[in-house]
Order: C-alpha cells, then structure tokens, then sequence
C-alpha cells in the first residue's frame, strides 16, 4: 500500500478540503520538522501533509529543516513525497499561473545540510541524482493533469536559490544562460534527502510571477500570492486526480 505525502509550500500552507483525523509531533535525529505532521483524509484516501513553511508560513526557506522534514515523512510510512512549489517564471513558456512537472534541477543553494549522513559518512553514500525526480511519479502527476483537463508543462529545470529575497535581474540572465527555467528557494535539499531516504519525489510547480528583470515590473507579493491563489485550486484538483490512480 502507497501512502502519499504531500509538502506543501507557498500558497498551499493549509490544505482546504483535508480531512485531518490525527497530527503527529514526530522527533528525529536532526531536530523538529516544519510542523506537526497531519494525516487526513482527501477523497476517502489516506494521505499525508506537512506544510514547508511551518502552520503559520513563518519559517523562510534557508531555515527550513529539510532533513527532519523527509526522516518524519519517511518515519510515519510515507512512500511517496510529492512537493507543491512556487516558482518564478525565466524562460518564454513558463508564464505566471502556468503549471510544471520539472525534470532537472540546479542547485545554487549554499550552506543548508544537505544529506542525512553527514555525521557518518561511508563511500557508497553517494546517490545517483542525474534524474533528481521520480520518472513513474512525475509520469502520476502529468497523467492526473490530462484527466482533470488541465495542462501541466513535462519537463523544466528549476533553479534552487538561496532566497529568502527574490533574484537581481543579472542573477535571472545567469541563470537562464544555465538552462534554467524556473527558479524557487525551496527544491533543494529536499529533493536530494529524499533520494537518499529511497523515497520517490516530484515537484508539481506553479509559476507564480515572471522572475526578477524578465518584464518591466516590479515584483509585488501581493501580485504573485494572487497569481498562486489561483494557480493551488488546478494543484488541488491534480492530486486528488493522483489519488484516484
Ligand atoms: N524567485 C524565487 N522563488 C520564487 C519566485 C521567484 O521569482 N517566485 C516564487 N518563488
């Protein structure tokens, strides 16, 4: 039995429509997650939810503590994470309110822990990331999409950034000269922990807001948590798709 565990991040702090039946203080070897983990009900399924930011969106994202977050997942018999991120929109195709199931990663992120055997490494502790995400549940992820009529993007490499402050329009042309399409501040750890704690994962994005200097604009809070509001209801829709299958 597969036991579904969702994070959810900007714009998906609570989680409207989850039945919650039990939250769980789980305590790990690397400190307290994000939150209590709850366990509900979506659509008479069991599923899982942990909200990145913590319950009240308070904690920014170089504070998270990505390792606690997988080891309580994986603790509570999760086997399969799927992460809902925000992100900022670099290359043509990724427009504000469009949805993203990426397949490459680069990460520029710095000084966050990013493996659980830190403290006790051995030489076959090395994971294999060349394809950071699950292949079968990017694959759930686009077929819920196309069931529910929605259109999900296959394929973008998201750009890990340090945050907690949006990118200098220079930052955005180095990072689109890398190949990056979109850029967010959370996807890295968590994808690599979850590889190394052997558990599936894949990240349905939102682009919330063309990233810095790709418009004219200045970027508003306001403007991309309006864009996101709108963006989690086709989110919404899409897991309860993946629960179905
Ligand atoms: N940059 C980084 N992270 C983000 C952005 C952005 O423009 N939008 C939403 N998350």
């Amino acid at each position: 039995m597969r036991l579904l565990g969702i994070i959810g991040g900007s714009g998906l702090t609570q989680y409207p429509g989850l039945d919650i039946t039990e939250q769980k203080h789980v305590e790990t070897p690397y400190g307290e997650p994000s939150a209590a983990i709850k366990i509900g009900t979506l659509n008479g399924k069991k599923v899982v939810f942990l909200p990145r930011h913590g319950d009240r969106h308070s904690i920014p994202p170089h504070r998270i503590n990505y390792r606690a977050n997988i080891h309580a997942l994986k603790a509570i018999g999760v086997t399969d994470i799927l992460a809902v991120a925000a992100v900022g929109g670099i290359t043509d195709k990724f427009t504000p309110g469009v949805l993203s199931v990426p397949d490459q990663i680069i990460d520029y992120t710095h000084s966050r822990e990013q493996s659980f055997f830190s403290e006790q490494f051995r030489a076959d502790n090395h994971i294999d990331f060349t394809w950071p995400y699950d292949d079968e549940l990017r694959e759930t992820l686009l077929k819920a999409a196309a069931d529910a009529g929605l259109s999900a993007l296959d394929g973008a490499t998201y750009a890990a950034v340090q945050g907690p402050r949006l990118e200098t329009a220079a930052e955005i042309r180095r990072l689109a000269r890398d190949g990056c399409d979109l850029v967010g501040m959370t996807g890295m750890p968590e994808a690599c922990l979850a590889r190394e704690a052997e558990l599936p994962y894949a990240t349905l994005a939102v682009v919330a807001n063309w990233a810095a200097g790709i418009t004219n604009n200045v970027l508003t809070m306001d403007e991309i948590q309006q864009t996101l509001a709108e963006g989690i209801d086709d989110v919404k829709t899409i897991i309860a798709n993946v629960i179905k299958q």
